[in-house]
């Protein structure tokens, strides 16, 4: 079954409980939260303190999407906050092992992405022990990008990889991703597809959640 986690990102962030209730109740199972540290890329997003209030709306996945240098450092504060699922990027660190036993001890799921021009092989010593990996689609940093076709060999390896280990992981793609181009990634082995323009930018919210899910 494929898995939705719209980008809070594009909601509209003056009536953020209601936007994440419509995608809930129009069976997202994810609820994807970008955290921008203006070093890992050049942008500034949300912290644990606006997280942390949100996880009173409904009982979404939280699932936290850290574009941070040294993710080590914030990891506690994010699964204090409410987090689910926390991913860290491949290029963000060197001791990724202990990035990813570290979320484990504080009982969330680990993820590890990479950006389109990083080689996903580099991940597939961590590929046991992580429970989702994530093939970023734009370069990350902003919403409302296009998506980019040259990332494909990044979900085609992963895909394969994860098949060969025998594991159960959530292969998500995150940018760009709009009702056109979910096909193509469903079909090279994404079963969880972030969408923030796409979802939060509709004229009708609900309808677009119910189309991706279908
Ligand atoms: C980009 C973020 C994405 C972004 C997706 O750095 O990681 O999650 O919000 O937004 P869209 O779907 O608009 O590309
Ligand atoms: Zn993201």
């Amino acid at each position: 079954m494929i898995k939705l986690a719209p980008s809070l990102l594009a909601a509209d962030f003056s009536r953020l409980g209601e936007e994440i209730r419509k995608v809930y109740d129009n069976g997202a199972q994810y609820l994807h939260l970008d955290v921008m540290d203006g070093m890992f890329v050049p942008n500034i997003s949300l912290g644990p303190g606006m997280i942390a209030p949100l996880r009173k709306v409904c009982p979404i996945v939280f699932d936290v999407h850290l574009m941070i240098v040294d993710p080590i450092r914030y990891v506690e504060a994010f699964a204090k906050a409410g987090a689910d699922i926390i991913t860290f990027h491949y290029e963000a660190c060197e001791d990724r092992q202990a990035v990813i036993d570290a979320i484990h001890a504080l009982g969330c799921r680990a993820g590890m992405s990479v950006k389109p021009h990083t080689d996903a092989r580099l991940m597939e010593p961590y590929l046991k022990s992580l429970d989702l990996a994530l093939v970023m689609t734009v370069e990350p940093g902003f919403g409302g990008q296009k998506f980019m076709p040259e990332a494909m060999p990044n979900l085609e390896y992963l895909n394969g990889a994860i098949q060969k280990l025998g594991r159960e992981m959530d292969l998500e793609v995150d940018g760009g991703i709009n009702l056109q181009n979910a096909s193509i990634v469903k079909e090279k082995g994404a079963n969880t597809l972030v969408a923030g323009s796409a979802v939060f930018g509709a004229q009708d919210v609900g309808a677009t959640v119910r189309a991706f899910l279908a």
